[in-house]
């Protein structure tokens, strides 16, 4: 049996391109094996970069109720909040012991975040030994990443046989699992949506607020009569990826024929999200007005993991001679 774990920070409410590109899949990949999944929030990693208690607890019940909403079933899948197991910070000390200094150095991640932040702590410096110690605690074998990550696997996978090589074999090396087909959604801008470029569409807003976040998307000055090229509209990109193949088609021969404006497709886009979202939206209202089940379902998560984790843990302590 192969043991799936990922980890997801959380910085902010998950936008769409996190829901369709990373949340979406994982849920299905979680709900369709017969294998043992973890999934778990990463606040403390988040910690390198929140320094807001309050922001902290909202991003953390926000990213578990959007995952809760899109699917995952806390019965089959042990889903906990890091800071719920503390073992992990222990386990991250005795890892930072077996990895060279000089080689945490090169890690790219590091490097472009201390070029961006102001806040360039010693946490931002050894992420990658807190994020082996998510995985190895475990005794994980898969682990889904998007590309981004996979430095940080390559170290995990490091800092293991490192230290099987010197104390004797303790911890399973685990495997990235990069999702070849991942999608990739673009913004209102047409660049890559994410958080930090004010281009990102959250559905989790009343419908006012989402249609003005979907009439805000760039588009190139046709008039309506103009053939369009579905391929270079932003609305079509969106468009593309949530509608039916149906829907898509027709869109993509009136686009080609000329006839509909922008202003129609964002409106066609705006209905379809509702539509489509109407179920994932509704859930996780619903999740938020009722944190404290939302608290119950992460701590019985936390429960679970930490029998497993206290597992490993004692086994490195008896190697390390504690
Ligand atoms: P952001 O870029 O908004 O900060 P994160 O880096 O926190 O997002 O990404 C969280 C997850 O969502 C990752 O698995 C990442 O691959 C996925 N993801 C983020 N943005 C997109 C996007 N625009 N398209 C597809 N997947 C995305
Ligand atoms: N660093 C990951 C990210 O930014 C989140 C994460 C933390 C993680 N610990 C993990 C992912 C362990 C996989 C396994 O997306």
């Amino acid at each position: 049996m192969a043991k799936i774990l990922t980890g997801i920070q959380s910085t902010g409410t998950p936008h769409l391109g996190n829901i369709l590109g990373a949340i979406i899949p994982a849920v299905k990949m979680a709900n369709l094996t017969d294998d043992e999944s973890y999934l778990f929030i990463a606040n403390m990693h988040s910690l390198t970069q929140i320094k807001d208690d309050k922001a902290l607890k909202e991003n953390t019940f926000a990213t578990a109720a959007t995952w809760l909403a899109f699917g995952l079933d806390p019965r089959k899948t042990c889903f906990y909040r890091q800071s719920d197991v503390p073992e992990v910070t222990e386990l991250a000390w005795y890892l930072s012991c077996f990895f060279p200094y000089q080689r945490l150095k090169l890690a790219h991640s590091f490097k472009d975040k201390s070029e961006n932040l102001k806040d360039v702590n010693s946490g931002l410096f050894s992420y990658p030994m807190l994020m082996s110690a998510d995985i190895l605690l475990y005794d994980a074998d898969i682990v889904p990443v998007g590309k981004d990550q996979l430095q940080h696997l390559e170290i995990t996978r490091d800092v293991a046989s490192r230290f099987n090589n010197l104390m004797g074999e303790t911890f399973i090396i685990p495997q990235a699992k990069i999702e070849d087909d991942t999608k990739y959604i673009t913004g209102t801008d047409g660049e890559k949506m994410s958080k930090s470029k004010n281009n990102i569409i959250d559905i989790f807003v009343d419908d006012k607020k989402l249609r003005k976040q979907i009439m805000k998307i760039e588009t190139q000055s046709l008039s309506v009569e103009d053939p369009k090229n579905p391929e270079e509209c932003n609305v079509f990109k969106l468009f593309e990826i949530i509608a039916s193949e149906d829907d898509v088609q027709l869109l993509k021969n009136q686009y080609l024929k000329g006839g509909v404006g922008y202003g129609e497709a964002k409106e066609l886009l705006f209905n379809k999200i509702l539509k489509r979202f109407a179920g994932n939206r509704e859930k996780y209202f619903e999740l938020l007005e009722n944190k404290d089940e939302v608290e119950a379902l992460l701590l019985t998560g936390a429960h679970k993991a930490r029998e497993q984790a206290q597992k490993v843990l004692k086994r490195v302590r008896s190697r390390v001679g504690f």
